[in-house]
């Protein structure tokens, strides 16, 4: 019998639940080639791929799992063609809008990671809304990467240290990887335990560079819009049973 083969509970029974990550972080990708798959406009594929995000802040939720990063929009997907880019943006005003009652309701505390000066201010307005609503909460926090790039996210921690240094805040011999890291925007969150990609591509795509030095690194041909609770027991199984060395031995 093979793993796969394991019903959702089955699955969930054979999880370890003193071994879970603290911080799971997804790429979620493609959603364009699910919609091509089907003759659909590639629109169709992020839509379907809101149900998959329902289904694993769920999951997350019911493992108590203190962080979920999800990888939404990235510094480089501006460069797509700007019908896309508005309709992502319309998707996302619509469904922080749509589900932050009820993530309310379920002490998720929303957050946010990314250059989101660049956002339309109809977004910006959304998830300040998000924010606000969900802050006092104390389960989850949904981490959401909104024009997140890894990059950018490094060079702007760099001018803020340039910044205090030069106001004599901070003295250089001091900057070591915990200050560095109190710069990013991930300052007050654990690193991610697992990265998991969906789609089959083998690349980080400007994620969580600094972040994901020791993560571990899933990969899967699922699709994102096709990703269930199942398949992500199985990415949480896989993470159990690797031995985590951190360069020792
Ligand atoms: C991921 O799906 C969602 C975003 C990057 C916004 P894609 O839109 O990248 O789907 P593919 O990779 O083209 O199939
Ligand atoms: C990464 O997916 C970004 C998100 C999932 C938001 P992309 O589809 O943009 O990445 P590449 O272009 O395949 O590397
Ligand atoms: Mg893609």
């Amino acid at each position: 019998m093979q793993i796969d083969d394991l019903s959702e509970e089955e699955l969930k029974n054979s999880l370890n639940m003193r071994k879970l990550p603290k911080h799971v972080a997804i790429i979620m990708d493609g959603n364009g080639r699910w919609a091509d798959r089907r003759n659909l406009p590639r629109i169709e594929g992020h839509k379907a791929g809101v149900e998959s995000v329902r289904e694993v802040v769920e999951l997350c939720g019911e493992l108590k799992i203190q962080v979920l990063t999800l990888y939404a929009f990235s510094t480089e997907n501006w460069k797509r063609p700007p019908f896309e880019v508005n309709a992502l943006m319309r998707l996302l005003i619509d469904q922080l809008s749509e589900q932050t009652p009820d993530l309310n309701s379920k002490n998720v505390k929303i957050n946010v990671i990314g250059d989101i000066s660049r956002l339309p201010k109809r977004v910006i307005n959304e998830i300040r809304s998000s924010i606000n609503v969900t802050k006092e909460n104390t389960g989850l926090i949904l981490n959401l990467a909104l024009s997140y790039g890894g990059r950018q996210e490094i060079i702007k921690a760099t001018r803020a240290i340039a910044d205090d240094v030069k106001k004599g805040i901070l003295n250089p011999d001091d900057i070591d990887e915990k200050v560095f890291a109190k710069y990013l925007y991930t300052s007050d969150l654990p690193d991610p335990d697992i990265i998991i990609r969906t789609s089959g591509e083998l690349r980080i795509s400007n994620f969580l560079l600094w972040q994901c030095a020791y993560s571990e690194i899933y990969i899967t041909e699922v699709l994102w819009p096709d990703f269930r609770k199942k398949d992500f027991l199985l990415a949480l199984i896989s993470y159990q049973n690797r031995k985590r060395r951190f360069g020792g031995i």
